[in-house]
């Protein structure tokens, strides 16, 4: 099929690669012409595993195209993707510009029927914004192709992109198809996710509005856990429980399960903060409060601290003088993304005490050094207490303690004694529970983990 992508960034271009990857013809469009550039000489971007390959490969077999002709990408594909940016406005709902303006270029552009899949995660009602704006421009050429606007949402974990898009557990597709337009939808978009419909049907057809509440209801569940779970480690630590015990005591209970239930120092990312912040303000524009899903910001945002307060208990309030490492800077593993990472509360709270810090990363440090020297725009001298450093041990020289902050593979299994004779003191605080608390506490190490209060039950 004959596929158009509006917007190459992280949605657009993994679901372009992988509609490609299946044999279809895409096109992806985008403005920004360096970006074009890049893609069209085999680079990426991002940092994504295994994109790469599919981009190339499909590039060569002359399956993928990328390019700046706003014309061309509408008459190319019958289904034309939205999968542009929908910042946060100053307010937290989601900016739709970007959206609205790729509908008008379609209206714009069109000479027969379209599909148009909203891709980007758009609060409810935006697919009756789309369709209005399409019908608007079509009007001002007294044009009458006819369309259908569907919503698709997508559920694809930074770090597992590929693979989420080509083995889905659900499929999530919006049409009203009351209309003949709907219901040719309907056919195309079948025939186009037939590929990933392995084994059994995955895909779940609803009504459109259904569909952009179901990407905002799954996120928010999903943060509403982690938050639950991260106040919960927090009481763990006051009262002597281990959260990790606890997870695997609440989580046999098929109605809770394992997944999602991790405490750590807090979410991060592209979707979560921004979804929970755009579902409020969605639920504030019918007058209702989402009572829950504020509680959850604000133990999130606490949460982000939690490693900073424990360093700040243990060394006092003046870090002066004080050199800490730092492992981990983007927000989860196997991605480079920076976005909301708790690493850079954590590095703020430090250097803003007077401490310096060594950071590494396995791949983001280009990019924390991109996004720290913003953070830091208006203190530089902030700045220079930030030391970016090459290897996870170069990191530890002299260093008062360790701070884990993301759980990458590599740190999971340290060289202990290394470890210890790097470290100024054998302090080593767990954002992440990488550790178990009684080895660490056996091999040398004072450990603070969240929620894992080992120290609270030696006393
Ligand atoms: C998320 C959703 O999982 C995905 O379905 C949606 O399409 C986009 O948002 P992503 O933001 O890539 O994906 O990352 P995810 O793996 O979900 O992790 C989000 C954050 O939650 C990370 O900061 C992670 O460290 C944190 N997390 C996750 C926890 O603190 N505890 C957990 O148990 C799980």
């Amino acid at each position: 099929m004959k596929i158009t992508i509006i917007g190459t960034g992280y949605v657009g271009l993994v679901t372009g690669a992988c509609l490609a990857e299946v044999g279809n013809d895409v096109f992806c469009l985008d403005v920004d012409q360096r970006k074009i550039d890049i893609l069209n000489s085999g680079g990426i971007p991002i940092h994504e595993p295994g994109l790469s390959d599919i981009v190339a490969r499909n590039i060569a077999a002359g399956r993928l195209k990328f390019s700046t002709d706003v014309a061309a990408s509408v008459a190319h594909g019958e289904v034309q993707f939205i999968a542009v940016g929908t910042p946060p406005d100053e307010d937290g709902s989601a900016d739709l510009q970007y959206v609205l303006a790729a509908a008008r270029n379609i209206g714009r552009h069109m000479n027969g029927f379209r599909v148009i899949v909203d891709k980007s995660t758009v609060p409810v009602g935006t697919a009756d914004k789309v369709r209005a704006a399409i019908a608007e421009e079509l009007k001002k050429r007294d044009h009458n192709s006819g369309f259908a606007v569907v919503s698709n949402p997508e559920f694809l974990k930074e770090g597992a992109a590929v693979e989420d898009f080509m083995r889905p557990d659900r499929i999530v597709i919006g049409i009203d198809e009351h209309t003949p337009d709907g219901q040719r939808a309907h056919a195309l978009m079948k025939k186009l996710y037939l590929p990933f419909n392995r084994n059994h049907e995955r895909t779940f057809w609803m009504d459109v509005r259904s569909a952009e509440f179901t990407k905002y209801a799954a996120n928010a569940m999903l943060a509403t856990r982690i938050s639950f779970m991260n106040e919960l480690a927090n009481l763990a630590d006051k009262v002597g429980a281990d959260i990790e015990a606890v997870r695997h005591g609440i989580g046999s209970d098929p109605r809770i399960g394992y997944n999602f239930l991790y405490a750590g120092c807090g979410y991060g990312g592209s979707c979560f903060p921004k979804d929970v912040q755009a579902l409020e303000r969605t639920a504030r524009e019918y007058d209702q409060n989402l009572l829950v899903l504020q509680a959850v910001e604000a133990v999130n945002d606490r949460q982000k601290r939690i490693l900073g307060a424990k360093i700040i208990e243990r060394f006092g309030q003046d870090l002066s003088g004080r050199h800490f490492a730092i492992w981990g800077l983007a927000f989860k593993p196997n991605t480079d993304d920076m976005r909301e990472a708790p690493s850079r509360v954590l590095i703020e709270q430090l250097v803003s005490r007077g401490a310096t810090v060594a950071v590494y990363d396995p791949v983001a440090m280009e990019e924390a050094r991109r996004v720290l020297t913003l953070d830091f725009e208006s203190r530089p001298e902030l700045l220079q207490r930030i030391r970016f450093v090459d290897t996870p041990v170069n990191a530890l020289e002299a260093a008062d303690a360790l701070a884990i902050v993301t759980e990458w593979k590599t740190f999971r299994s340290p060289d202990f004694d290394r470890l210890k004779s790097m470290l100024r003191q054998p302090v080593v605080f767990d954002g992440r529970n990488l550790f178990e608390p009684e080895i660490m506490a056996d091999a040398g190490f004072e450990y603070y983990g969240i929620g894992r209060s080992v120290k609270a039950r030696q006393e």
